[in-house]
């Protein structure tokens, strides 16, 4: 670990810029903030890098299915991840993105330099391809059956069997993901890592890997199985390009760590660094990332690394994963808290789920989150243990003391504590036992709440002001030690509650300052209350957010939503006509949408998201109610000028139709 004055990188796992961010994703990078501040308070030289990962084929195919390019639908969720680390006081010192420029080109540095030194040979294989849709299928534009255990499997990932990675070409009975035909298998080159050759560099390399033992043990075990070389070239135009090859892009994961050296490259460049500092030299790099992905980080990343001659992570930090509820984390059983929508936007304090995510288990294990969970360490440990000690300290001194540090002596009873305090909290930190070192400042808390309470300075006052002056001395300086061991884990009302102490910035204040004497006679602050507690009814409500959430997601209920009242005029805008489908076809590269000409009165276009329900034969000569005064709108590139009217089932349409057949173009009131 950090120990000398090599200058320290810490990353966090990239997120894909295909979703919004969910408190899944910040048990990640909240305890990867909280590490990197509280180096920063230890004196260590840090870097923090971060950015959006921006391609493979689920980018593309969410893009295709929201009739956005994927570099719109890259630019806009780059954007939010940007609000969301901004609004949770996770600060990167760059963030940046796979698809700028800069990764472009280190990647194809990178790769170029692996094909140099031998690491990189082409080979025949053959691989799912698309007769109707004439292309061929990687990753998520495949689904099939996994070779290993025999369940559905999707491109490039066995996700409800055995969880294997899936190489190109392994997957049976491709299906194509677009069109629904069945895949044929067609040979093309592609090009391999031999990362069969790595095996005994990784063996010795993972024995020293610092960070959780769970990265280590994982990476060990799977290394000690088998290592086949690794397929990183794609059929796809999204992605950095395969040098010297047209069509081929560089497998995501292969662009997407190289992120962490560009990002490093692009601070270094407005900072006047090399970044060679950090990259080919004596440095600490230390990955922060999820447990799911492992695999990528200590087996393909550290062998491209060696292979093409950088300096390799010292440290790989696996978090464990997220319930929600007690239940899995699951987007589409709507096991999910975002947290932009469910926590900021409903005006929740953030750093309130900063420590509940760092203080609730240890680092490597399942974490748990509820509202009523939440709620209860927010009001015995925040409100009750250390805000009720930092209120009750600052107040008695504002009253009884004019608002100033008293004189008085330092006990050294309390002194010790604050420094056994101070070491607790870093060795735990630099081990990543985050809730051991919160743990400590609570405990620090106590201390001072017994403190307080035992010497009873309201009484003392009365008697001896001089000794109820140091009892108060003390109580304060246990407070500013508080403040400085938790900052890390929440900045905002540490920054506040420093202010109340009367202290300027906390800016360039290290841990072992808490042992400092805070000075007799300093201006104190205004005390306020610093925690809130969570009332009832606000957990009810945010309860109920997540409980319809699931009830929608079930589909149990589908209740239409009540609008306002329209008036007769409002009715008679629009548009209404029966009319007759006279051509339909599918949309390329939509799995949903339908393009049809409809006679209502005139040919019309209009596009239609229908195909999941409907085939285009069975369309052609069908009456249909359409709406003939929207707006025309493209989607994916074709104009639409209307809309079929169709019943909403769970997301499904079914068309209406007039009850016979009627001449195409009539009126519908
Ligand atoms: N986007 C990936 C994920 O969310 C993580 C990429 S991390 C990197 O699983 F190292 F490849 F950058
Ligand atoms: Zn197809």
């Amino acid at each position: 670990m950090p120990t000398d004055n090599d200058p320290i990188l810490v990353t966090c796992g990239l997120p894909y810029a295909n979703g919004p961010a969910h408190i899944g994703h910040l048990r990640t990078y909240v305890p990867a903030d909280i590490f990197v501040r509280a180096l920063r308070r230890m004196g260590h030289d840090v870097l923090f890098i971060c950015g959006s990962d921006a391609h493979g084929t689920p980018i593309v195919v969410n893009a295709e299915s929201k009739g956005m390019s994927p570099r719109e639908l890259v630019e806009f969720y780059h954007k939010h991840f940007e609000d969301v680390f901004r609004s949770i006081n996770v600060r990167f010192d760059y963030f940046g993105c796979t698809d700028d420029p800069s990764n472009h080109h280190r990647t194809q540095e990178i790769v170029r330099a692996l094909m140099d030194r031998g690491h990189v040979y082409p080979r025949e294989i053959e691989l799912a391809y698309c007769p109707r849709c004439e292309r061929f299928l990687p990753d998520r534009y495949v689904e099939g059956i996994c070779p290993y255990c025999g369940v559905p499997a999707r491109g490039d990932e066995c996700d409800q069997g055995c969880g294997r990675h899936l190489e190109p070409g392994e997957i049976k009975e491709a299906v194509c993901k677009i069109c629904g035909s069945r895949a044929e298998y067609r040979k093309q080159t592609h090009y391999f890592f031999r990362l069969s050759a790595f095996r005994d560099f990784l063996l010795d390399y993972l024995q020293r890997l610092g960070g959780t033992a769970s990265a280590r043990n994982y990476a060990l075990e799977w290394v000690r199985q088998e290592l086949k070389d690794w397929c990183i070239t794609r059929n796809m135009s999204w992605g950095v390009k395969f040098p010297g090859s047209e069509d081929l892009v560089v497998y995501v994961w292969v662009d997407a760590p190289i992120g962490y050296i560009s990002f490093t490259e692009e601070w270094c460049r407005s900072h006047d660094v090399p970044w060679e500092r950090y990259w080919r030299g004596k440095s600490r790099i230390i990955h922060f990332i999820g447990g799911d992905i492992i695999y990528h980080h200590c087996i393909f990343w550290p062998a491209m690394l060696e292979g093409a001659g950088y300096t390799l992570p010292s440290d790989v930090v696996a978090s464990g994963m997220l319930k929600i509820d007690d239940k899995k984390f699951s987007k589409s059983r709507g096991y999910v808290v975002w947290v932009k929508d469910d926590y900021i936007d409903q005006g929740l304090e953030p750093d309130y789920l900063r420590y509940y995510l760092a203080s609730y288990t240890s680092h490597t294990k399942e974490v748990n989150f509820s509202w009523k969970i939440l709620q209860e360490k927010v009001n015995t440990e925040l409100v009750g243990a250390f805000g009720n000690f930092l209120n009750r300290a600052i107040t008695f001194a504002v009253k009884n003391f004019d608002g100033k540090v008293p004189e008085g002596e330092l006990d050294p009873e309390v002194m010790k504590r604050i420094e056994r305090s101070v070491d607790e909290v870093s060795s735990s930190l630099m081990e990543y036992e985050f809730k051991r070192a919160s743990d400590a400042v609570l405990s620090l808390a106590d201390y001072a709440n017994t403190y307080f309470q035992s010497h009873e300075p309201w009484k003392l006052i009365r008697s001896d002001r001089r000794a109820a002056g140091s009892v108060l001395r003390n109580c304060l300086q246990m407070a500013k030690a508080m403040i400085i061991l938790m900052e890390p884990f929440m900045p905002s009302k540490m920054a506040v509650a420093w202010s109340q102490l009367g202290m300027d910035s906390l800016d360039n204040i290290q841990f072992r300052d808490a042992a400092q004497p805070i000075p007799e006679g300093q201006a104190l602050g205004t005390p306020k209350i610093l925690f809130s507690r969570m009332e009832d009814s606000t957990v009810k409500k945010l309860e109920e957010i997540f409980r319809e959430r699931i009830r929608r997601a079930e589909g149990a209920e589908e209740k239409v939503e009540e609008k306002p009242m329209i008036s007769f005029d409002q009715f008679k805008a629009l548009d209404l006509r029966a009319g007759t489908v006279l051509e339909a076809e599918r949309i390329k590269g939509s799995d949903k949408l339908l393009r049809l000409i409809v006679d209502i009165g005139e040919r019309r276009q209009i596009v239609a998201g229908i195909a999941k329900m409907y085939s285009p034969d069975e369309l052609v000569g069908r009456q249909v109610v359409v709406v003939a005064n929207l707006e025309p709108v493209k989607i994916f590139g074709v104009e639409s000028r209307g809309m079929l009217l169709a019943a909403d089932i769970n997301g499904n349409a079914v068309l209406l139709r007039p009850d016979r057949e009627v001449p195409p173009g009539s009126g519908i009131r």
